[in-house]
């Protein structure tokens, strides 16, 4: 990635933008997927999806929000390969029952995708493939960029909440601890400012960021000293109104937008309150602690939005070809659920 490159006008991102183009043609860089993988195996299956998803988000459109982050916390566990839609067996507790899974959404959804598609082309497509695909039009659906989504990635038989819990970024890293992680999936920096760029829609709920409203750092239940990167009057809003139970305590069950105001809109919103101090969670506040980081976030700020969506469907494609099985890796799941064979 050309992440070693920083600028802090929005024609050096652009520039960037042409670096990572040209980067990212080089030949192996995406495994064996390739573009309409299924065009002889499944016409049509693309479009299928696509379809079916730009129905579905018109109707409810936070289930691209769901979609988006189920993609992210596949291919951050065991690459993109559906692992993170396997249920639980008597012998393992999947990636689905880890403590970020409370939150992940939009698992019936994926499902009844890969119902359609196995009506067309039974186990020909794989759910790997279904998520991915699914997530960019969801994206696209509700304004957002879209993506080339190369195809042909196969789907795991393991699925673990050790390894969900050990890889998937957590809330409350830091910026050091972000990029590590990130590096050790082969993402820049630059992946980690565009990508974080996702919570421009979607909500998170009050347990995720209560640390940064109570007793900040660590002080204990009732303390109001709030974490100081975060808007004190935006703080006060969050821990008065959003996040309060009717008896007047805390509501960990309570949902807040990631960007308030326009949360089903795909915009330079998050990054804009980004810059106000108004982000929820501690790891998006992070990327203001780096300077080359805050100076890409103020660069794509200025605009225009186009800017954006570029690096980020840039950054989606390297995401969507993390660590994804090939050929005769893997298997095509029946359903996403369950692997085919309990013996696999
Ligand atoms: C950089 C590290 C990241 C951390 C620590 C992080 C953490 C979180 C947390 C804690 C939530 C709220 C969950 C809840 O309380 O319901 C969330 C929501 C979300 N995240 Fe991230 N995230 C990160 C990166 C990403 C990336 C790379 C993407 C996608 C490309 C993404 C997409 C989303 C979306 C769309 C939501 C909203 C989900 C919904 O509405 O249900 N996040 N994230
Ligand atoms: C997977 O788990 C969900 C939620 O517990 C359940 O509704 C679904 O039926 C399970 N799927 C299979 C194929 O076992
Ligand atoms: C998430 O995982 C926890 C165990 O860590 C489990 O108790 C809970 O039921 C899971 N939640 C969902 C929605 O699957
Ligand atoms: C709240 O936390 C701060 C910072 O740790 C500490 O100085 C203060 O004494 C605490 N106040 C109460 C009421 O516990």
């Amino acid at each position: 990635m050309a992440s070693g490159r920083r600028g802090s006008s929005w024609t050096s991102v652009v520039a960037m933008t042409m670096v990572v183009v040209v980067a990212s043609s080089v030949p192996g860089a995406r495994g064996q997927l390739r573009m309409g993988f299924y065009a002889q195996s499944c016409p049509g299956v693309e479009r299928m999806v696509g379809d079916f998803v730009r129905q579905h988000v018109r109707r409810v459109p936070t289930v691209a929000a769901a979609l988006l982050r189920l993609h992210f916390h596949d291919c951050f566990v065991r690459g993109c390969d559906a692992s993170v839609l396997l249920n639980s067996t008597a012998g393992s507790v999947a990636e689905k029952d880890a403590p970020p899974n409370l939150t992940l959404r939009g698992f019936d959804f994926v499902d009844r995708v890969k119902t359609l598609v196995e009506e067309a082309c039974p186990g020909v497509v794989s759910c790997a493939d279904v998520l991915a695909l699914a997530a960019r039009d969801a994206v696209a659906a509700i304004g957002g960029p879209s993506w080339r989504v190369p195809t042909g990635r196969r789907d795991g038989t393991v699925s673990s909440m050790q390894e969900a819990l050990d890889e998937i970024p957590k809330p409350t890293m830091s910026f050091k601890e972000l990029t590590d992680m990130f590096a050790s999936k082969g993402l820049g920096v630059r992946d980690l400012v565009w990508l974080s760029g996702a919570h421009t829609i979607g909500i998170a709920h009050c347990s995720s960021f209560a640390d940064r409203l109570y007793g900040y750092p660590g002080a204990g239940a009732g303390n109001d000293t709030t974490d100081p990167s975060l808007d004190a009057a935006y703080a006060v809003n969050l821990r008065r109104r959003k996040c309060r139970a009717p008896n007047g305590g805390y509501a960990e069950d309570a949902i807040v937008e990631m960007d308030p105001g326009s949360h089903l809109s795909f915009d330079l919103g998050y990054y804009r309150a980004l810059l106000k101090h108004r982000c929820l969670l501690r790891s998006d506040a992070a990327l203001l602690s780096d300077a080359a980081a805050r100076a890409d976030v103020e660069s794509v700020v200025a605009g225009p939005e186009e800017v954006f969506f570029q690096l980020f469907a840039r950054s989606m494609a390297t995401l969507g070809a993390v660590q994804v099985k090939t050929g005769a890796e893997g298997e095509v799941r029946r359903n996403c659920a369950v692997v085919n064979s309990p013996s696999n």
